[in-house]
């Protein structure tokens, strides 16, 4: 027996349809083209993960012959929440190139709310620095910079960290401690004590030793203590610190940080592995590799003084550069205007990740953030790998 259909409903439904498209094409046509109920989500996300951030330099004071503070204001908008010891990466274009090199902020979080937010980075004019001599040179007030939003994992984390913080810096590795001492001067940190041991060669080495100074004679919670290696007539305490200068400022269970040069950061290592310090209560920040990095263990010696072409595939079309072995991948494709997306410059946050075709490279053991699918696949980083042949790469397209 053939079955029976209803085809009432059917059309009852289909003339019902178009008539809800036909209302919702009217109320479309009867609404703002721009939505007026704010976008709280959207909103926040922009203001916590902000793309380019523009500053204008507000004020570049002198702290020492070689060492200058830029106080940053925002041109637009709000300055996204950070932590001290976070970093920016700065973004400068430079003739035909775009370099980013990060600066960590050294201002408090703090001073970047309320109704005159501002941060300050602190630019080191060494030997070796081409970006320090350009911002020297050519970056006054007045001038626009351009920023990343904040970034980086080395920072004070009251969850997880004492309350009792013993902060170990050498160089310009003061900055973040700088940031975390005007933070906890101005009551921000509240119950902690900081003892920062600031390792120089010099007098004349030491940053921001009156700014320091200021901030310990107000507040009883800080404590600073210079080190000098090289000075025989520096009245205050001589040589490196060893494990018996961390342990003297050591309290029972307290929590570690260190940022300075790669140097250092071996001699660290050592004394706090000799005071059986775990591995959870330090952190360090991001340790930069040396400018020689034919020093660091397992970088072949037959490399050294070689100089290779790298073919680089941007989508269809193909460049082919020169490098030479004692300059990062990332350095250069910088040098040859080619746009490369780094932050860190150390392997850490994976901004610059590209693809490896063909061809040998030596990784930064201080900076190998890649996975375990990364080396599987050549997923590599070019801002802490250096070619020890010709090489072929894919980078992503900018
Ligand atoms: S810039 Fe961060 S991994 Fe290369």
């Amino acid at each position: 027996m053939a079955s029976k259909i209803n085809i009432n409903g059917f059309f009852r439904d289909t003339s019902g349809l178009a008539r809800m498209v036909e209302l919702r094409q009217g109320h479309l046509a009867a609404s703002p083209a721009e939505s007026d109920s704010p976008d709280f989500i959207h909103e926040l996300a922009t203001r916590v993960h902000p793309g380019i951030m523009k500053f204008q330099i507000a004020d570049i004071k002198e702290s020492s012959d070689y060492t200058r503070i830029y106080q940053l204001i925002p041109k637009e908008g709000t300055i996204p929440p950070f932590q001290s010891g976070q970093y920016m990466s700065l973004r400068l274009k430079i003739g035909n190139s775009v370099l980013t090199r990060p600066y960590t902020i050294s201002s408090a979080p703090f001073e970047a709310e309320g109704e005159n937010p501002f941060l300050e980075i602190i630019v080191h004019r060494s030997k070796k620095g081409f970006v320090p001599d350009y911002l020297f040179k050519h970056c006054e007030i007045g001038d626009t910079l351009e920023t990343s939003m904040p970034f980086g994992d080395f920072y004070w984390e009251p969850l997880r960290d004492s309350k009792n913080i013993v902060a170990i810096a050498g160089g310009s590795g003061i900055t973040p401690f700088y940031s975390m001492a005007r933070e906890l001067a101005s009551g921000k940190m509240k119950g902690c004590k900081m003892t920062i041991l600031y390792g120089s060669t010099k007098s004349d080495d030491i940053m921001l030793k009156d700014e320091l100074e200021e901030l310990s004679s107000t507040c009883w919670d800080l404590k600073i203590v210079h080190m000098l290696s090289d000075e025989p007539n520096w009245p205050g305490k001589q040589g490196f610190i060893d494990k018996d200068v961390i342990k003297r400022y050591s309290t029972k269970g307290c929590t570690y940080m260190f940022c300075g040069p790669f140097a250092m950061y071996g001699h660290i290592l050592n004394a706090l592995g000799d005071l059986e310090i775990p591995a959870r209560r330090f952190h360090h920040s991001i340790i930069s590799n040396p400018d020689d990095i034919s020093l660091l263990p397992g970088y072949p010696e037959d490399a050294i003084g070689k100089t290779f072409k790298i073919t680089v595939v941007r989508g269809i079309q193909e460049d082919v550069i020169s490098a030479s072995a004692h300059e990062s991948v990332a350095v250069a494709l910088e040098r040859a205007a080619i746009p490369v997306d780094t932050r860190c410059r150390n392997g850490e946050c994976g901004f610059c990740r590209s693809q490896l075709l063909s061809g040998k490279i030596f990784v930064s053991p201080i900076g190998d953030g890649r996975r375990a699918a990364d080396i599987e696949n050549g997923g590599f980083h070019p801002c802490s790998s250096w070619p020890l042949s010709d090489l072929k790469i894919k980078v992503p397209i900018l």
